[in-house]
């Protein structure tokens, strides 16, 4: 079977670290069309928009695009690339496993859950007011559509993938209103899924349970402010952001992704980590359903990161990007 993919590789450090996961993914024997598309920097040094219009339509037609990071200049320029594409796809749900590597010195060990946020809503809905001077309104979003739908996609993603269990974060002691229905959607959904176990935990609480037992958690299904903060904190049980990918699930396609940045102190040194991309490419290929291929890739990564000898420096190695690529490609290929 042949697919067709959009792939858009960002700026900063992010062809570097295509070029090493496109040469992984042709390893694992999947056939992929890559349309290769600039966006950020590199779209708009051509003198075109940072997210033109080719990209969007490119994502529409395959509904399944890989996206390095893009460079998002702070407080002038153009708005967020990766905000626009959530918006213009209606990428309702941010998908991030949290894997532990070994070899990788990180301070937890043996950490494998995965943190299924709402991307829509929230108090990222962007509604903001000053109501008088020195008074400012931010207004919480939480439907019972959203809410239906995240927790649906993080049911059915946890049967998927063989996962166990689904904590629900909130506050709905608090925020009995809004987070109460983000819960009561959740516990509606649960019913019809009896073969997964449905638990919830107020948000502080599973803060600290998290740090103290992160093994004690499998799927955590949470709204969109709770979920972004969560989801960079058990980034640090692994070792960093460097380390994750993420995926964007809409109804009609989805866009798999780094975590990290563009790395602009790193970009052009040929010393970018590529685990975060081939990671996400990974996570495509489980959407294709080609999971045996998913499967080979993430095995090879964790023996060449745990031998150590093929690893960028980030992690303690000298090799550089395209080395570490090709050393994973050869596992994937053994
Ligand atoms: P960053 O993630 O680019 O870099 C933070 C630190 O981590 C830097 O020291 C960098 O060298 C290192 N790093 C990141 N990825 C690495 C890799 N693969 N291998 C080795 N080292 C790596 O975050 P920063 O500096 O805050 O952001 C830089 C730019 O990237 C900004 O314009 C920001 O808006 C954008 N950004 C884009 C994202 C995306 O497209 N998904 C996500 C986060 C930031």
């Amino acid at each position: 079977m042949s697919y067709r993919v959009t792939l858009l590789p960002g700026d900063g450090i992010g062809p570097e670290v295509t070029a090493a996961m496109k040469e992984v993914v042709a390893a694992s024997g999947v056939d992929i069309q890559w349309d290769e598309i600039d966006v950020g920097l590199l779209a708009m040094e051509k003198g075109k928009p940072a997210l033109p219009e080719e990209a969007l339509k490119s994502l529409r037609r395959n509904k399944v695009g890989l996206k390095g990071p893009v460079t998002t200049p702070v407080g002038r320029g153009h708005v967020s690339v990766n905000v626009m594409l959530r918006k213009q796809l209606n990428l309702y749900a941010n998908v991030r496993p949290i894997k532990s590597f070994r070899g990788v010195g990180a301070r937890y060990e043996n950490v494998d859950l995965v943190v299924v946020r709402e991307n829509t809503e929230d108090v990222y809905a962007g509604v903001e007011h000053e109501v008088t001077p020195g008074v400012v309104e931010c207004v919480k979003i939480i439907t019972w559509e959203g809410s239906t739908r995240v927790a649906k996609y993080a049911f059915d993603y946890a049967r998927r993938m063989g996962r166990q269990k689904i904590t629900a974060v909130h506050k709905a002691n608090i925020m009995k209103l809004s987070d109460g229905l983000f819960l009561k959607a959740c516990q509606k959904v649960a019913k019809r899924y009896p073969d997964i176990q449905y638990e919830e935990a107020i948000v502080d609480a599973a803060c600290m349970k998290l740090v103290m037992n992160p093994q004690a958690f499998d799927v955590l299904l949470c709204e969109n402010l709770y979920g972004d903060i969560i989801s960079d904190l058990c980034g640090g049980f692994i070792g960093g952001i460097g380390l994750a990918a993420g995926a964007n699930i809409g109804e009609k396609g989805a866009l798999f992704e780094t975590v990290h940045g563009s790395a602009p102190d790193i970009a052009g040194k040929g010393i970018a980590n590529p685990t975060a991309m081939i990671l996400a490419a990974a996570m495509m290929l489980d959407y294709l359903g080609e999971h045996a291929a998913a499967r080979r890739i993430r095995t090879a990564l964790e023996q060449v990161i745990a031998q150590k000898r093929h690893v960028t420096p980030d992690i303690g190695g000298k090799a550089t990007t395209m080395e570490m690529g090709t050393a994973v490609a050869q596992r994937v290929k053994e």
